[in-house]
């Protein structure tokens, strides 16, 4: 049993290892296994989600494991029950719980706070690490390699942005550069932990906030929707610094190879124009689709040590 709160749980060479358990999962297009045969999984998805709650439902389903599902309201914690408790019980009956929330890593870390069932991040506002689970899968299964692939990452510095700069700096020769909004870049302390795996590894990773001078020949043009599942912004002002970074046909002018990611869900219109998100450079459906596969890669290592 192992927990997933944050990418940089994960060692160098599970990180990898998961990515290229997707990877091969995706191939076989995410086929039956019953590897989890036995394994019964919580369900806990305070915030709405179509992607990333079908991935790990259908995944576990595909393992061969059996799902229990908790609404928002559903859990004595609505009626006081200390969450310590919540998490010392749901351990004594499940194998795994996948949670959603809107509230700080530290209910990640109270559920978190027993060695019997998993706890998997399936995001908090601080960071989605199976979203940059899934995203490296994508592009792993695409370029055949993370190693060297120049990203341009367009948006606020959100969640998403947050898992994928620490997974990304993790690998030799990447260049992260992220284009974020004035006051939404991403965390110093986020930036901080990516300088320092880029500095081991032999990445880069630069954050500017502006849409001049951008780098060309990126071999990814990423970007999220503007307004993440659970935030809001307090500047009601906040449309105007984020207009200048929606991705447009331009950016491909100096990257015309690039490939579109996004994570879905979109605004087209907003953070990307329709021509971008469904025209022929974007494999934004092709990432969704890597939500499942790399969601069994991440529900068999979280669950299969235990079994062993
Ligand atoms: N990308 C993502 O997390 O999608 P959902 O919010 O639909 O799960």
């Amino acid at each position: 049993m192992r927990h997933l709160l944050s990418i940089s749980d994960l060692p160098d060479e599970a990180l990898r290892d998961i990515v290229a358990a997707g990877v091969r999962i995706a191939t076989a297009k995410g086929r039956q296994r019953n590897s989890l045969d036995g394994v019964i999984i919580g369900m806990l998805f305070r915030q709405t989600s179509t992607r990333t709650r079908t991935a790990f439902s259908v995944g576990a389903l595909r393992l061969g494991a059996r799902i229990v599902t908790f609404q928002p309201a559903d859990l004595q914690t609505n009626t006081g029950e200390t969450l310590a408790d919540t998490a010392r019980v749901l351990s004594l009956m499940l194998d795994a719980l996948v949670v959603r929330t809107a509230s700080d890593a530290s209910e990640l870390r109270v559920l978190a706070g027993q060695d019997d069932a998993a706890v998997i991040n399936a995001m908090d506002p601080a960071e989605h690490p199976t979203q940059a689970l899934a995203d490296l899968t994508a592009m792993a299964g695409h370029f055949g390699r993370i190693e060297g692939l120049k990203v341009l990452y367009v948006g606020e510095g959100n969640n998403t942005a947050a898992a994928l700069a620490l997974a990304m700096s993790r690998y030799p020769g990447v260049r992260l550069e992220l284009r974020t909004p004035p006051g939404y870049g991403l965390p110093q302390p986020v930036l901080d932990q990516a300088a320092g795996y880029a500095g081991s590894s032999g990445a880069t990773v630069t954050e500017l906030h502006h849409m001049r001078d951008l780098p060309d020949k990126s071999d990814v043009i990423y970007t999220t929707r503007w307004q993440t599942t659970g935030t809001a912004k307090p500047d009601p002002d906040w449309r105007e610094l984020f207009a200048p970074f929606t991705v447009n046909a331009s950016l491909w002018d100096g990257s015309p190879d690039a490939v579109f990611m996004h994570d879905l869900p979109a605004h087209r219109g907003d953070e990307v124009t329709a021509e971008v998100l469904d025209g022929p450079r974007s494999i934004a459906f092709t990432q969704a689709a890597c939500k499942l596969y790399s969601a069994m890669a991440v529900l068999e290592w979280c669950c299969e040590e235990g079994r062993r």
